[in-house]
């Protein structure tokens, strides 16, 4: 984009892929069921792969996860694989898998990536073992491991830190294992799992940061197979948000967007930066709010985004530091430790690839701080082929004589295939 003053028109109407936390626990619950279920709209990207061929290691029938297809789910008593579970770059595959897993009386070995290999497991490990499952890890706290499940006891669990893949997988086990299971949060993590087992009638109730699952054998082979319909995924639609906002011109609508409350964190901080972003045609699907999205440019102003805002916009930090070093005066991202240990240590490569741009940012403590500036950006970016570093840095790439180079591309497709294809048609 070098070179060229004139000013970005984001515009059109795109859709945005499938929410890739509900397309996990779907392919895994359809999995664990008896049946065959249907699901619409699944995400087709590589983490949704790294789960259906997991599972299909697990001997259970998936159809290709492709673009445009239904996938449909044979469910049936999981066996031993041959080989190691290999999760890719996918830490929602390995530690919600991780729960189905504690309740099979067969070994495992469960690995992924170099990324995935170095985050923290033994936040999962801990509450499985307390319920009864053995698992030996490798080395330190992260994967290979092996996991033997067994008949698991009911257990009550405080997290220390927000984390629905944690919950999540708890809540599994309780589930395939019959016994009840208790989470308890500090702050309410996205509750897709929750809201799934509601709507299909499993007896979990929540109030406020906790989550009790009751006792009941049999339920999930009992279960009727799934009919499921994934909306658009919120963390993926907020790239394409920022982009429009970014621009100088134009009107961007998303169609089919989840609007969970627990994922939508990054709305409430745009619409406080000064951001218009209208949420239109709402409407509901199975248990999961969804509506289009519509962004238009934006002048935004810096904002403090609190510690107990953190967990509802975890994924949308990377974009939201992006939209902060456009925005007039400081942005502070407090508390926001738990990006260490996503698919790269986000809260260190967003400061240091933001200051290769030019922007002024750093981390103190666990807290993120970006200064904005009219200046466009400049400079190398190293994505550690991060999807979503590689995706809200090629945002900034679009601005009028900015000059952004990517290490990788490739990432993005991590979570969004297609990424590059869709931003290039809306900035055409
Ligand atoms: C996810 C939960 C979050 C999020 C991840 C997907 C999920 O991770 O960052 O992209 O689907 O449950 P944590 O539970 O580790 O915070």
């Amino acid at each position: 984009m070098a070179g060229t003053a004139v000013p970005l028109r984001v515009s059109g109407t795109v859709r945005a892929p499938g929410d890739k936390s509900i397309t996990h626990r779907a392919l895994m619950l359809a999995a664990a069921m008896r049946g065959v279920s249907v699901i619409r709209g699944a995400l087709t990207s590589a983490d949704a792969r790294s789960t259906a061929a997991c599972l299909r290691a697990l001997g259970v029938g998936v159809s290709p996860v492709r673009a445009g297809a239904v996938v449909r789910v044979n469910g049936r008593a999981w066996r031993r694989p041959k080989r190691s579970l290999h999760c890719g770059n996918s830490g929602t595959t390995a530690r919600l898998l991780l729960g189905f897993l504690a309740t099979k009386r067969f070994a495992v070995r469960v690995t992924g990536d170099a990324s995935l290999r170095r985050r923290p497991m033994v936040r999962v490990t801990q509450p499985l073992v307390a319920m009864g499952a053995s698992i030996t890890l490798e080395r330190g706290d992260g994967l290979p491991l092996r996991i033997r499940g067994g008949t698991l006891h009911a257990v009550e669990w405080t997290l220390p830190v927000a984390t629905a893949q944690v919950k999540s997988a708890v809540l599994f086990a309780g589930l395939g294992a019959g016994v009840r299971v208790t989470v308890r949060e500090p702050v309410r993590s996205r509750d897709h799992t929750e809201r799934l087992l509601h709507a299909l009638g499993a007896p979990i109730a929540r109030r406020d940061a906790t989550v009790t699952l009751e006792e009941a054998p049999g339920w999930l082979t009992d279960c009727p197979p799934l009919d499921l319909t994934i909306p658009g995924d919120a963390s993926s639609a907020a790239f394409l948000v920022a982009a429009a906002l970014v621009a100088g011109a134009g009107e961007l609508r998303i169609e089919g967007v989840g609007l969970n409350p627990t994922r939508t964190g990054y709305l409430d901080v745009l619409a406080r930066m000064g951001a218009v972003v209208t949420r239109e045609a709402l409407r509901e699907v199975a248990g999961e709010p969804v509506g289009d999205l519509v962004a238009r440019p934006a002048r935004l102003v810096g904002t403090v985004v609190t510690p107990t805002e953190i967990p509802s916009l975890i994924d949308e930090i990377p974009v939201l530091a992006i939209l902060a070093s456009r925005a007039d005066g400081e942005t502070v991202f407090r508390e926001a430790g738990e990006l260490r240990v996503k698919e790269s240590d986000r809260l260190a490569l967003l400061a240091a690839n933001l200051r290769a741009l030019g922007v002024a940012s750093e981390v103190v403590g666990n807290d993120l701080h970006v200064l904005g500036t009219d200046r466009p950006p400049r400079g190398n970016v190293d994505t550690a082929r991060d999807h979503r570093l590689t995706m809200a840095f090629a945002v900034l790439g679009h601005l009028p004589r900015s000059d952004v180079r990517l290490s990788e591309r490739m990432s993005a497709g991590v979570s969004f295939p297609r990424f590059f294809e869709i931003l290039g048609r809306v900035t055409a």
